[in-house]
């Protein structure tokens, strides 16, 4: 059975049954970007410490919620110490005038806020991707991929002139046991044509001609053949996707695109995706466009209307299913 549930991810968690659902896959709200002014949002904490204790404890429920064979993919960014162009005088966090930022669509998008980072100086790369991942490490995940979302295509420029302009964000993909599902087969990248070539004619080669043709030896190993197939090849771990904005409501939302692959590779057909900060509900969305169903947490309960329509929109090309969910007054129907 597909489910949203408008609640504090944790505490939602808590009431899910243990192996619930086969992944996870999700984005949680990056440290001290945005104060939506809601208790018990992810993200507003003092220090970058309290912000990964909260998401180790919540992934900790998930690690409970997820099959034994599941993974988990998470979706995150880093930050720099000392920025917050919005900050307030008093340099807390919190609402800027007590107003939400409202976007030109309408979305309440919060207020961004100074960042702190104990033992970090002003302008410091925080490093949250790799303290988050390393801390799931010790809390029993294991950590089975570092894939760089390669956002350069179409970046938001940055003013800075000391320093390249971010264009990445990392995928962590972790996984409940040491043996886990995981479908290769599913993702496989087309293989370049140059590469089929100089599979044809062995590694032994000094390189092309100016002719273009290889001018190596023959083959003499099956090493060409063994690892490079017409079929296709296995999927990289740089992922070159442009960002998009969904701009009806979410300024957070992540492409679809992004995450299709790790839903593809870590779910079997019906099986449930589980994402505790779904947002806009793509992650629904793509669960329901690849005949998985899903169970999706989300604090704030004014993205209802928005994760209704887009879920809504795939339903009807899906199954006729019925897909309940069950927000604070009950369950409904959609
Ligand atoms: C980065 S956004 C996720 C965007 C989503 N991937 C999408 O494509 O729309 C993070 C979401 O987590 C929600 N959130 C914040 N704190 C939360 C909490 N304690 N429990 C559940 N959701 C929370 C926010 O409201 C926000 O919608």
């Amino acid at each position: 059975m597909a489910q949203v549930i408008f609640d504090d991810a944790l505490s939602a968690l808590k009431r899910l049954p243990e192996c619930a659902a086969d992944m996870c896959v999700t984005s949680p709200p990056y440290y001290n970007l945005r104060d939506y002014g809601i208790e018990c949002q992810v993200g507003t904490e003092k220090t970058p410490e309290e912000y990964i204790k909260r998401l180790v404890d919540i992934f900790h429920e998930v690690k409970r919620v997820l099959k034994d064979d599941g993974t988990l993919w998470i979706v995150i960014a880093d930050s720099y110490a000392g920025s917050g162009k919005g900050r307030n005088k008093s340099g807390k966090t919190g609402l800027l005038n007590n107003k939400k930022q409202v976007s030109n669509t309408g979305s309440h998008t919060g207020t961004l806020i100074k960042t702190t980072a104990t033992n970090c100086k002003s302008k410091d790369l925080i490093g949250i991707p790799w303290l988050l991942a390393l801390s799931l490490r010790d809390d029993g995940w294991y950590l089975r991929s570092d894939i760089i979302w390669d956002k350069s295509g179409n970046v938001f420029p940055e003013s800075v002139k000391d320093r390249c302009t971010k264009s990445h964000e990392y995928i962590f993909m972790l996984a409940k046991s040491q043996k886990y599902y995981y479908d290769a087969e599913a993702i496989k990248e087309p293989v370049a044509e140059s590469s089929l070539k100089r599979a044809q004619y062995g590694w032994h080669g000094k390189g092309v001609n100016n002719s273009g043709n290889y001018a190596g030896l023959p083959q003499t190993n099956k090493m060409g053949t063994r690892f490079v197939k017409p079929s296709g090849r296995n999927k990289r771990d740089v992922w070159h996707i442009n960002t998009h904005s969904y701009s009806k409501g979410h300024y957070a939302a992540y492409p679809p695109e992004l995450i299709r692959p790790c839903i593809k590779a870590g779910s079997r057909a019906r099986g449930i995706v589980l994402d505790p900060f779904l947002g806009s509900g793509t992650t629904a969305l793509v669960a329901l466009q690849e005949g998985r169903d899903y169970i999706g947490i989300e604090l704030q309960k004014e993205y209802e209307p928005l994760i209704y329509e887009r879920i809504g929109n795939a339903v009807e090309q899906a199954d006729s299913k019925q897909y309940v969910c069950v927000s604070g007054k009950g369950d409904k129907k959609i």
